[in-house]
């Protein structure tokens, strides 16, 4: 049932237990509102693929409530640390290198060995990410493909049905999504303009930085540089794995004694996304040419499985630099 409520103390209690227990919230930020789930939980980042509609699995944003929380899940350089000081709390989201034992899921950043971070600059985002006590994943509350929703109004008619709370905050400040920089080469890259100017942030970097590629525009399959791709070469689609091959199953299968990660025994989609960066990287550890995987049904969250593993079949036999 949709709960709809005017986000005061006892609200966003209420929101921030849903949370931990694995459930969406949709929530006001200074930019616009998020759909936010717990980061640490596998299944419920993939309830907002789901919720979503989204056809692919985009990496997303991780809400933290200070530079503190965000330095437990990632690596600041010096330069990060400046930006985080001069724009947080506030519409500014940095791609960093993920630390290996951060507690989030895998899904989260789509299997990519970083995250984007952002401290939100609004007392009841901010809020409810305390109380959770949990890192919250959230993407603009709206479903792939339409606008960015400004008010608690537009979340309830794009997206009323599916999810378990939403919070009012009245009407976003700002408007526009964050600004997100990335560092994870070298130097800063301007991943997406945003709430933040370029000037602003250079300002207090002391110099221009780099723009980098629109990375919302579509791309070709196992082109995007940012996407995950394993070293062993994939084989969609296998009912029965070769001798030699690993595989990686979904639904009911007899082990035949290979390497064997089941995404799913119960054939529950939510469950196989929650588990397929994971799983598909520990059977690339195990070194086998080539990986087989079961045929997943394209319902639901197996359009953006598939997609993925597409792109993973395809970037092994694309020529890399
Ligand atoms: O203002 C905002 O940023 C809002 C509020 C809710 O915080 N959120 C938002 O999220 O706009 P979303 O999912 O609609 O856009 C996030 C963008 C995506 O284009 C995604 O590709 C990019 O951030 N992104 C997330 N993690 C990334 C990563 N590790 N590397 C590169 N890009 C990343
Ligand atoms: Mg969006």
């Amino acid at each position: 049932m949709l709960h709809i409520a005017e986000a005061s103390p006892k609200a966003i209690s209420l929101a921030a237990r849903i949370i931990r227990t694995g459930g969406l919230v949709a929530f006001p930020t200074e930019t616009v509102y998020g759909l936010g789930a717990n980061a640490t939980d596998g299944e419920a980042v993939a309830r907002i693929f789901e919720a979503k509609g989204r056809p692919r699995f985009n990496p997303l944003i991780v809400h933290v409530a200070n530079r503190e929380d965000a330095e437990q899940l990632a690596i600041f350089n010096g330069d990060a640390k400046r930006l985080a000081d001069a724009f947080w709390p506030g519409p500014l989201t940095l791609v960093l290198p993920r630390r290996a034992d951060a507690q989030l899921s895998d899904l989260v950043s789509a299997g990519l060995p970083t995250v984007a971070l952002r401290v939100p600059g609004h007392d009841v985002a901010r809020q409810l990410i305390i109380a959770a006590g949990v890192p919250i994943a959230a993407p603009s509350a709206n479903p792939s493909g339409r606008i960015s929703p400004t008010t608690a109004f537009h979340v309830t008619t794009d997206l009323g049905d599916k999810v378990d709370m939403i919070l009012n905050g009245g009407p976003c400040a700002q408007g526009l999504e964050s600004t997100i920089v990335s560092f994870v080469k070298d130097e800063p890259v301007l991943l997406r303009a945003g709430a933040v100017t370029r000037s602003a942030i250079e300002d207090v970097l002391g110099r221009a930085f780099i723009i980098g590629y629109l990375h919302e525009k579509p791309q070709a399959p196992g082109m995007l540089e940012s996407h995950y791709a394993p070293r062993a070469h994939l084989r969609l689609d296998v009912q029965t794995p070769e001798p030699h091959e690993a595989y990686l199953g979904f639904g009911v299968f007899r082990d035949g004694g290979g390497p064997y990660l089941n995404l799913s025994e119960s054939g529950n989609l939510r469950e196989a996304a929650a588990n397929l960066f994971a799983y598909l990287r520990s059977l690339d550890i195990e070194a086998v040419g080539t990986i087989a995987v079961a045929p997943i049904p394209m319902d639901g969250l197996g359009e953006a499985i598939n997609d993925r593993l597409r792109r993973a079949a395809v970037s092994r036999s694309t020529t890399r630099t």
